[in-house]
């Protein structure tokens, strides 16, 4: 239970119109998600919220805070309750199927000692040195999506017709995943990112209840694991220069993986790799379209195309939020938090801090230093951060000196969802050079 007591003199509950913007995945497809993160940060920046609905959390809002949570990684677990936000009863029904706190295994569900294992059979295959071997393809996958772009006679919906396909196409390529299985892929992951978007199918069918939801997820997950099988006993046979071969091959004490840890890998490879790279992309565009003074400092200046990247990858955050659970009594912020305690880490908050980042809600390409926590921070530091920046860099590169104007073309939208956010619909115009 989250612990009454604290060190400090404020108030310790959030206001409740601020804990219902947090827990409505509507308010995260407009601006009241930012306003509630001001406010909090500004009044209340290491708060309670309580819900009906949900497990009291901790809501931590500064960037300081935020990487204090994630540096102590054996204080702060990521294994004993959900590492994201969900409600009481599907809490209760997942624990029902899986006798855990989650239907899949993947990196971020795990601590240590099993966390480093997992981790370090891919580390090495995301590092940089071993990505450029990947950086031809990439260029010519960009340069399919610039062309198809081109195609569109100067307007688009740059979210479905460049922003979505790209990452996907780089990270089925580089898993492994022949083309043809892309659709199929896209759907899936769709699914188990945002299944409380209306518009995503399993949602709608789900009328969004919580059994309706975790048997939608654990069907995702099953249809996954059906997918990835007869790969992974081709790689053993036949391994190759993918991740798939990686993942399948890969030996924790001497074993391949069990069943349900080589799915979740697969899984959290073809997840986290696309929908935060293709929203953190559309980002950046969404950005240049409504400021013409950045979008001729960065053409002018090509070298500034990896800070537009980071720029981009903070002033979007995709992932809104981690959670973790205190695996003893401490402090933190002037709170006492106590062991079992469930603690929100709202990176987009901490991307905004007033005390970290001059102007925060502005877009500078050339901010530095630019020491966002997008990624997250410690030990579960995005291991693909490196495969995400060099992906959206490559597009830039190729996109942007055939611009020569850029411009919204109607209201971009965004998804609804507390997890993973970001634009699904993104009307420009743009004239070519
Ligand atoms: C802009 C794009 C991306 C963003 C914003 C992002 C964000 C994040 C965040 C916030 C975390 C949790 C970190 C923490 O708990 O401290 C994470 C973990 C992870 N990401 Fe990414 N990610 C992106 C792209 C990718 C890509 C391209 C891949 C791989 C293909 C990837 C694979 C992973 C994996 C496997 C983890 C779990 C790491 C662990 O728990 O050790 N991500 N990412």
């Amino acid at each position: 239970m989250v612990s009454d007591v604290m060190t400090s003199n404020d108030s310790l509950d959030l206001p409740a119109d601020i804990v219902a913007t947090l827990v409505d995945p509507k308010a995260y497809a407009d601006h009241r998600l930012h306003d509630a993160y001001t406010w909090l940060r500004k009044n209340n920046p290491l708060g309670i919220a309580r819900s009906d609905r949900h497990d009291p959390f901790w809501v931590v809002t500064k960037h300081a805070d935020i990487q204090s949570v994630s540096r102590q990684n054996s204080l702060f677990l990521n294994e004993d309750k959900s590492v994201t936000l969900v409600s009481k009863r599907f809490d209760e029904l997942v624990r029902g199927i899986s006798g855990t706190s989650s239907l899949t295994r993947s990196l971020v569900r795990m601590d240590a000692p099993d966390h480093p294992k997992y981790r370090a059979l891919t580390q090495g295959w995301f590092m940089p040195a071993n990505l450029r071997k990947f950086e031809e393809r990439i260029r010519e996958t960009a340069r399919a999506s610039v062309a198809k772009m081109m195609a569109s006679g100067g307007r688009c919906d740059f979210v479905n017709d460049v922003a979505l396909h790209y990452p996907l196409h780089v990270i089925m390529q580089i898993l492994g995943v022949p083309e043809q299985d892309e659709p199929r892929m896209l759907k899936l992951t769709q699914e188990a990112f945002g299944p409380e978007d209306p518009d995503t199918a399993r949602a709608k069918e789900a009328a969004l209840t919580s059994e309706k939801l975790s048997e939608a997820v654990m069907r995702v997950v099953n249809d996954f694991g059906a997918y990835f099988a007869p790969i992974t006993a081709d790689r053993r046979a036949n391994p190759r220069d993918d991740l798939a071969s990686v993942i399948a091959n890969g030996k924790i004490d001497g074993e391949f993986l069990p069943e349900r840890e080589t799915t979740s890998y697969y899984i959290i490879v073809a997840t986290a790799g696309h929908d935060t790279t293709s929203s953190s992309t559309a980002g950046a565009i969404w950005a240049l379209a409504e400021d013409p003074a950045e979008f001729a400092k960065v053409k002018a200046n090509p070298e500034l195309i990896p800070g537009l990247v980071d720029e981009a990858i903070r002033w979007t955050t995709p992932v809104k939020h981690f959670m973790r659970t205190a695996a003893a009594d401490t402090e933190l912020g002037g709170r006492k938090i106590s062991k079992g305690d469930w603690l929100m880490m709202c990176y987009a908050s901490g991307n905004r801090d007033e005390e970290v980042f001059e102007d925060p809600f502005s877009f500078r390409c050339d901010r530095k230093p630019n020491r966002h926590v997008a990624f997250g921070y410690g030990a579960h530091l995005c291991i693909g951060q490196y495969l995400a920046k060099m992906e959206m860099r490559i597009l830039f590169e190729e996109l942007l000196p055939r611009l020569k104007s850029l411009s919204l073309d109607g209201d971009p939208k965004l998804t609804q969802a507390t997890f993973v956010n970001g634009p699904k619909k993104l009307p420009i115009r743009y004239e070519l050079n």
